[in-house]
């Protein structure tokens, strides 16, 4: 019996503690070695039972989304209805409040959550194993959000495994940028950057034992050192103007700052939630437009009601 009511689901945004990019695949992807964590920025989709296929969408940046089968909502729910022999027939709704191309991975978020979401109204009640196969097709940060929590990738970041932890909460700040940054492009620049440097790695990147460390002793401090994203120098090169944002965090008193993945958004760590709401208002009053506060990590995509 497929699912009467209209179902929710609530996606989280991602950040990378760690972002290690080996060298380009024949596939066009690199590959990756890289601690996600799900942190409380969400968007929505609530699905409902329908004769067609349809998207609408309110929120963040929704105006610059197409409405066609170039959407990775209506993708993910074509994907799925594929995988399971099953009519792609739904209304959705998407409600955004992460930022496009903002290195948050809210396009991913929104297929995770879809297929979640079109799972539950169709019943057609897939394996983990299966779910993650199809969010695999759409993008290489899909597995991780239908997961959330905080979990290494590998390969092209499709490949998620868990990683050891004791419970605890990180607190974040993120100054988001005005206008997007392409992950493509970031890419190709660090392609760029590393062939004038005759720098490309040419092994796996290695897995982060630091920051392992730091995850699993819990501390603020060690964590900060530890962070570390290879898509960065990438990142300032195409929007040199991030260099000043990442200052600002500094000289607000974040324990470290990073650009999310392949940027623009700007992360800073805090110590605790007191330090968080500090950071964010210097931030907010001296440096950025658009700031907000986030905690991870959090469940990854999951039904409401
Ligand atoms: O998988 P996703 O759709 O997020 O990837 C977007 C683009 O980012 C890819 O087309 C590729 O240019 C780049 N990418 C990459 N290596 C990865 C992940 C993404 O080069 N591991």
């Amino acid at each position: 019996m497929s699912q009467p009511n209209p179902v929710h689901v609530r996606v989280p945004a991602k950040i990378n503690l760690h972002l290690a990019v080996g060298p380009l695949r024949g596939d066009g992807f690199h590959e990756l070695s890289t601690v996600f964590q799900a942190i409380s920025l969400y968007d929505e989709i609530t699905a409902w039972h329908d004769d067609t296929l349809s998207l609408t969408m309110e929120g963040e940046g929704t105006g610059e989304l197409a409405h066609d089968d170039s959407n990775l909502v209506i993708r993910a729910a074509r994907a799925l209805a594929s995988h399971a022999r099953v009519p792609a027939a739904a209304r959705l709704h998407l409600r955004k409040q992460i930022p496009l191309a903002a290195g948050l991975a809210g396009g991913s978020a929104d297929a995770a959550a879809t297929l979640v979401a079109c799972d539950a109204l169709w019943d057609t009640r897939l394996s983990g194993h299966e779910l993650a196969s199809i969010a695999a097709t759409l993008g290489s940060d899909v597995p991780f959000l239908i997961r959330g929590g905080t979990a290494l990738g590998i390969g092209r970041g499709e490949a998620v495994k868990a990683i050891p932890h004791r419970p605890t909460t990180w607190y974040w700040v993120l100054a988001i940028a005005d206008s997007g940054l392409s992950t493509p492009d970031v890419y190709a620049e660090l392609d760029r950057l590393r062939a004038e440097t005759a720098a490309t790695p040419r092994t796996r990147p290695s897995l982060p034992a630091k920051l392992l460390v730091a995850l699993r002793e819990r501390d603020p401090a060690m964590l900060a050192a530890a962070l570390g994203n290879d898509l960065q120098p990438a990142a300032l090169s195409l929007r040199p103007d991030l260099a000043r944002t990442l200052s600002a965090g500094q000289a607000a008193g974040a324990l470290a700052s990073i650009i999310a993945g392949s940027g623009p958004t700007c992360v800073f760590l805090a110590r605790d939630a007191v330090h968080s709401n500090q950071l964010a208002n210097k931030l907010a009053a001296e440096a950025c437009h658009d700031v907000r506060i986030a905690r991870g990590p959090v469940p990854g995509a999951r039904s409401t009601v």
